[in-house]
C-alpha cells in the first residue's frame, strides 16, 4: 500500500515535470513602485499575445489588491479552502488568464497548523503545474515570507523606479536574499522612468552596486515608462495593455514578455509550494 502510494506520487511528479512551469516572484523592497500593475499587465500580455497559460497569485498577505485591478469578487480566496471549497472553484478566470486571489483572506501564515499547511500545499500543487507561468505578486518590504517566495522561484523580478529610495530598497532586497540564502536569479524591471535613457542610467547604478559589493551580475529585463494613461486605467479598473495596446507602456510590456518567453528554464521547479512552506519553517503533514 505504502509502495503504491509512493509510486503514484512519483508518477504525478514525473507528469508535472513535463510541464516545465516557471515560477516568477515579483518583489521590490519599497512599496508603491508598480509591482501589482506590472504583474497584472504582464499576465495579460503573456496570455493574450504569447499564448501562454498563466496563473497570477496575489501573495500580498494582509494587503492583497489584485482583485481591485481586475474588478473581481474578493471573497473568492484561499481561505475558503478551509471551509471545504475546492481550489478549482477559487480560480478566478478573466482576461485570458487565471488568478488566485491568494492569501488575501488569510491574516497570517504563522498560526496555521500542519493540517492546514498540507491542505494549502496540496491544493496549490494540484493546479500550479498546468500553467506555463505562475506569477506571484508580493507586498512591500523585505521579510521572511517574501524571501521564501523568492528563494523558491525560478526567477525573481525586482521592480524599481528611478527614485533613490526605491533603488536603495531594491538593492537592500537583492543583498539580503543573496547574502543570507545565496539566491542569485534576479531580473530587474525599471518602472516609471521618463525614457529609456533614464531607465538605463537607473539600472546601471543598481548593477554597479550589485557587482562591486556583492560580486553578482544583474540583468535588466526591461523598462516601463511613466504614463498618466496607466493611472486613468487603474481608476477605471481597466488594463492598459488591453485598452491601449499602442501606448508606450504596452509596447514595452510586449518586449519584456518576448524576452521572458524565449528564456529557457534552467531548472525544473517541481515542488515549488513545498519549498516555500519549508523555507517558512512550516512542515507538511506526511
Ligand atoms: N508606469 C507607471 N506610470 C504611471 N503610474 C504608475 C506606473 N506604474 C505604477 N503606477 C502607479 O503607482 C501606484 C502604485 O502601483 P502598484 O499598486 O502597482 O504598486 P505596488 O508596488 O504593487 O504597491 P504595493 O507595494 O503597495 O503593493 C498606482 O497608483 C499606479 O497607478
Ligand atoms: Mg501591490
Amino acid at each position: 500500500m505504502e509502495d503504491q502510494a509512493k509510486g503514484l506520487r512519483e508518477l504525478v511528479k514525473k507528469e508535472r515535470n513535463v510541464k516545465n512551469s516557471k515560477f516568477i516572484t515579483v518583489a521590490s523592497g519599497k512599496g508603491g513602485v508598480g509591482k501589482t500593475n506590472f504583474s497584472v499587465n504582464f499576465a495579460f500580455t503573456m496570455a493574450n499575445y504569447f499564448k501562454k497559460r498563466v496563473l497570477l497569485i496575489d501573495a500580498d498577505i494582509g494587503m492583497a489588491n489584485i482583485h481591485i485591478l481586475l474588478n473581481s469578487d474578493p471573497s473568492k480566496n484561499l481561505k475558503n479552502l478551509f471551509n471545504g471549497e475546492n481550489i478549482e472553484d477559487l480560480i478566478v478566470k478573466s482576461e485570458g488568464f487565471d488568478t488566485i486571489l491568494g492569501f488575501s483572506g488569510i491574516d497570517s501564515l504563522d498560526d496555521m497548523d500542519e493540517m492546514s499547511i498540507s491542505m494549502l500545499i496540496n491544493a496549490l500543487e494540484s493546479i500550479s503545474y498546468r500553467y506555463d507561468y505562475v506569477i506571484i505578486d508580493t507586498g512591500a518590504g523585505i521579510n521572511e515570507k517574501i524571501a521564501s517566495f523568492l528563494r523558491a522561484s525560478s526567477r525573481a523580478y525586482i521592480v524599481t523606479t528611478p527614485e533613490p529610495t526605491a533603488l536603495m530598497d531594491a538593492y537592500a532586497l537583492i543583498k539580503s536574499i543573496y547574502n543570507i540564502y545565496g539566491y542569485n536569479n534576479f531580473k530587474t524591471v525599471i518602472n516609471m522612468s521618463k525614457n529609456r535613457e533614464e531607465a538605463i542610467n537607473t539600472f546601471n547604478k543598481l548593477k554597479l552596486s550589485a557587482n562591486k559589493f556583492l560580486g553578482i551580475e544583474l540583468e535588466m529585463l526591461g523598462f516601463l515608462p511613466i504614463t498618466q494613461n496607466l493611472k486613468k486605467c487603474v481608476k477605471r479598473k481597466e488594463l492598459i495593455v488591453k485598452i491601449l495596446p499602442n501606448d508606450p507602456f504596452s509596447l514595452e510590456m510586449r518586449k519584456i514578455c518576448a524576452l521572458e518567453a524565449q528564456e529557457p528554464i534552467k531548472e525544473i521547479n517541481s515542488n515549488f509550494w513545498e519549498k516555500v512552506f519549508d523555507f517558512l519553517g512550516k512542515k507538511r503533514k506526511k
